[in-house]
């Protein structure tokens, strides 16, 4: 799990899917669907930010991991932008609105802030994911039979686990220091997390009373999915916020491998 793969993966998804992902949870689903929307606006800030940091990386290896980490987030938030346009079309007007306000935030960190907070903002949701992953994906994953939705979900959470470590050596590399980190990266988790809730809150009550796109279907298939627990990201979140903390001591479950390979398998080959 420690090579970085750049896929390029071959979903579609139905023109008319209704956006109740977790059929009769609306909870659930536009918990969800808010994380969707919210990559790409997150993953093109990203992607600037390590780009930002190219001139800085004197290190052949890392400026490798740093390239190969911006081709995989390029790939995932174009895949949610597919998947996204289907929520669009199920009718929910106020979402533009949400999307505005998050872009020019990110907008404004890449033109006001110093390189070293958007390298720490970036730590902190790599490692904020890393560790929402590891709880909800480890063993093996979400199971047989999935949904284009939830294996466009698998395979973008195999490749944060595949990359866990850039950002972190991008950050310590550029700038280091463990309090800045720890307090930008913590800004920024409440950052994103607070917009994830506010856009899942509006969605569950403009869906109040929404006809359905169509009648709902087992979006989820097959799967155990189950939306993490306060409780149960805790000690994960700690266990990140320790000054001791570096992704290259997280180990991963060979299922995770097994599942790097099957999306291998199913990539676009390149000519
Ligand atoms: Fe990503
Ligand atoms: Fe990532």
């Amino acid at each position: 799990m420690d090579s970085i793969t750049v896929r390029r993966m071959p979903f579609e998804f139905d023109e008319d899917v209704d956006p109740i992902i977790v059929p009769g949870n609306p909870e659930q689903s536009f918990a969800m669907v808010a994380g969707s929307l919210l990559l790409p606006h997150l993953e093109p800030y990203l992607i600037r930010s390590m780009k930002a940091a190219e001139q800085e990386v004197d290190d052949p290896a890392l400026l490798e991991d740093l390239k190969r980490f911006a081709a995989q987030e390029g790939q995932h938030y174009r895949m949610h932008m597919k998947w996204n346009a289907t929520v669009r079309r199920a009718g929910f007007p106020g979402l533009a609105k949400f999307e505005e306000e998050l872009a020019e935030d990110y907008e404004r960190f890449s033109r006001t802030k110093s390189l070293r907070w958007n390298l720490a903002y970036a730590e902190g949701f790599e490692a904020f994911t890393m560790s929402t992953v590891k709880l909800l994906m480890e063993p093996n994953g979400f199971g047989e039979d999935l949904s284009p939705f939830m294996q466009m979900v698998e395979w973008h959470f195999v490749e944060e686990l595949e990359h866990r470590n850039v950002a972190f050596d991008v950050y310590e590399h550029v700038s280091g220091g463990y309090l800045y980190r720890l307090l930008v990266g913590i800004y920024g988790q409440w950052h994103f997390t607070r917009w994830v809730r506010r856009v899942a809150k509006y969605m569950v009550k403009a869906n109040e009373g929404r006809a359905p796109s169509r009648a709902p279907k087992t979006l989820v298939a097959g799967a155990t999915f189950e939306m993490p627990k306060v409780r149960d990201i805790l000690p994960r979140l700690l266990r990140i916020y320790m000054p001791s903390y570096t992704p290259h001591e997280v180990e991963v479950s060979p299922g995770m491998e097994v599942l790097a390979d099957k999306y291998s398998a199913m990539a676009v080959k390149r000519s």
